[in-house]
């Protein structure tokens, strides 16, 4: 459990002031020079040390990430990108940062853009993201005026641009190479990796993406060293996290908590616990639209981190935990993500551009009971075509949240399917 001291985004609990003097007030900017005189190989070592994965979703160790950017200069230069497109259904953490607390990630750009010898770095964000790119370009305005950005940024003899980039609406654009592809100018359409983006990303050079949360966390991990944040969590799983939790609870929250804090305190000590109590819950989808599903008898121990949640066949993603009470059609919860999908699909490979669209259609008709109970295997077993075929990783994110509905409520569907064959039941309808 995180006490106030704990918190790295104090600014998301009354401190206010977004501003210079605010965000100096609370310790940021404080002694950055110090920090990258230190050296890359230092500030790469303590993220390492820290133990710090990708808030993004993916959870990939970010210091290893750093390690691949390469270390002698073949005349190309090198970027930073922020992935501030957050599109995830449910998510809404980076939103927050980037809304009460931009010079932390301001200042992470530049301690992150000097480990990995970038002169410029690329915030790219969601394009209805319109108050937060506000806040953000304030912010960025003051680090210049206040000579942290550009020539000898923050006095530390790099020098230092930092540019902010709408983007405009599509999904698929926050996938990495999407993004990179956007940021060129062109049509958001994933590329094939390899190539990572460390050999060959924006304009081809050697690039690092990585989320708005892990970025700006990288201060403090610095100044307060990796050793401490690696104490929260259990192993392999450390740190603070932001999660975002809506849905079923009184008080819907975003909030900063240890990794691996357990899902009912979590949502008991923030939230005000589900609504109607915790025995009216029915399901938790814990880490954003992509993940599949937890049954409620999986709630009552679940931890929150990245593998706990895998081994449940579900997962942190980005700590979205959208909670539903008994009173949800789980069914119609879930064809509406499936319907998203489809939508999203940019529709460059065949396994997820037809796959979406038939999955969205199975769902469409079970949603309504106005199938046949065969079609849940088959419509499994099209799960299992899509993922794992595609280039890149919203054709696993269509799939999962379906394969979570059959994993976990495969007699709720029967059901419907029995009641509208005797008619029991009226349909559904499906908007
Ligand atoms: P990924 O596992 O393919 O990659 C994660 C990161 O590690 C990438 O930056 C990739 O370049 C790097 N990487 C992985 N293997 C590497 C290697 N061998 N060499 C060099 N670099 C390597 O996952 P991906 O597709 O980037 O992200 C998927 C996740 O994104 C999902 O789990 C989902 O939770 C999340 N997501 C988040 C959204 C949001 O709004 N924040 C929206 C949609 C999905
Ligand atoms: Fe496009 Fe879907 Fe293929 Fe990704 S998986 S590249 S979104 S068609």
């Amino acid at each position: 459990m995180l006490t106030d001291q704990d918190r790295i985004f104090t600014n998301l609990y009354g401190m206010h002031d977004r501003t210079l003097s605010g965000a100096r007030a609370r310790g940021h900017w404080d002694g950055t020079k110090d920090l990258i005189a230190k050296g890359r190989d230092w500030i790469i070592d303590e993220m390492k040390k820290s133990g710090l994965r990708g808030r993004g979703g993916a959870g990939f160790p970010t210091g290893l990430k750093w390690s691949f950017m390469p270390k002698e200069s073949d005349g190309r230069p090198h970027y930073l990108v922020i992935n501030a497109d957050e599109s995830e259904p449910g998510t809404c953490k980076d939103r927050e940062i980037m809304r009460h607390d931009p010079h932390t990630l301001i200042e992470g750009a530049l301690i992150a853009s000097f480990a990995m010898q970038a002169h410029t770095s690329y915030i790219y964000i969601r394009g209805e993201f319109i108050r937060e790119r506000e806040a953000l370009q304030a912010a960025i305005d003051e680090a210049y005026d206040a000579g942290l950005l550009g020539k000898n940024a923050a006095g530390t003899g790099w020098d230092f641009d930092l540019f902010l980039h709408h983007g405009a609406g599509a999904y698929i654009c926050g996938e990495e190479t999407a993004l990179l592809e956007s940021l060129e100018g062109k049509k958001g359409m994933p590329r094939m990796k390899p190539p990572f983006p460390a050999m060959a990303g924006v304009y081809g050079c050697p690039t690092t993406v990585n989320n708005v949360e892990s970025i700006a966390v990288v201060p403090t991990i610095l100044r307060r060293g990796g050793d401490w944040f690696a104490s929260f969590g259990r192993p392999n799983n450390a740190g603070t996290k932001v999660f975002a939790i809506s849905g079923h609870v009184n008080n819907p929250c975003v909030v900063e908590e240890s990794m691996s804090i357990g899902l009912r305190e979590l949502l008991d000590r923030h939230c005000g616990g589900v609504r109607g109590g915790w025995d009216n819950l029915k399901a938790v989808i814990p880490g954003g639209s992509s993940v599949p599903m937890l049954p409620a008898q999986l709630c009552d121990d679940a931890i929150m981190d990245f593998d706990w949640l895998r081994e449940q066949q579900s997962g942190l993603g980005t700590a979205a935990v959208i909670v539903m009470d008994q009173s949800t059609d789980v069914i119609k919860a879930i064809w509406r993500l499936a319907k998203f999908y489809k939508h999203e699909s940019c529709g460059q490979c065949t396994p997820c551009r037809e796959g979406t669209g038939w999955m969205m259609r199975v769902m469409d008709r079970l949603v309504r009971g106005e199938a046949e109970i065969e079609e849940i295997d088959m419509l499994f077993d099209v799960t299992k075509q899509v993922e794992g075929h595609t280039i890149c990783a919203l054709g696993d994110a269509a799939a999962w949240p379906i394969q979570g509905l059959i994993r976990h409520f495969r007699d709720e569907i029967e059901d419907r399917i029995k009641a509208r064959k005797t008619g029991r039941v009226s349909a559904v309808a499906a908007e």
